[in-house]
């Protein structure tokens, strides 16, 4: 079993890696694509495809469990904001192996949390202000 804690949320949530099913966002087992099977809000604004760095989580625990970072998540992953040693892009990032991993969504990113959806910094980008 795989079990990844979603922080400042709180919420851990454990499943099979085989039978995870795919939701089509991201890469197949990536964070982001575990986020939104048990509807954990984590922002993706260019669909998981390592075009937007909206996904940026930091690695707390498990490192050990997770993909090996590629040259185009590392690239992308240079204009996020609030960069750490343990930064990664969720949509980018598989589970590989069962384990227990803890990942933090970064501050700037948590008001798209604390509402449940949508930011208020996607928002005005679709309204053009
Ligand atoms: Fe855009 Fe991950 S969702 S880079």
């Amino acid at each position: 079993m795989a079990k990844v804690t979603f922080l400042p949320l709180g919420r851990t949530v454990e499943f099979n890696l085989e039978e995870l099913p795919y939701k089509a966002h991201g890469k197949p087992r990536s964070l982001l694509d575990v986020a939104l099977n048990f509807g954990i809000p984590l922002e993706h604004v260019c669909g998981g495809n390592c075009a937007c760095t909206t996904c940026h989580l930091v690695v707390k625990q498990g490192a050990e469990c997770l993909s090996a970072m590629e040259e185009e998540e590392e690239d992308r992953l240079d204009m996020a904001a609030d960069l750490t040693l343990h930064s990664r892009l969720g949509c980018q990032t598989i589970i590989e192996k069962d384990g227990e991993i803890v990942v933090e969504i970064p501050a700037w990113n948590r008001n798209y949390v604390s509402e449940g959806g949508e930011s208020s910094r996607t928002a005005e980008k679709r309204s053009g202000s």
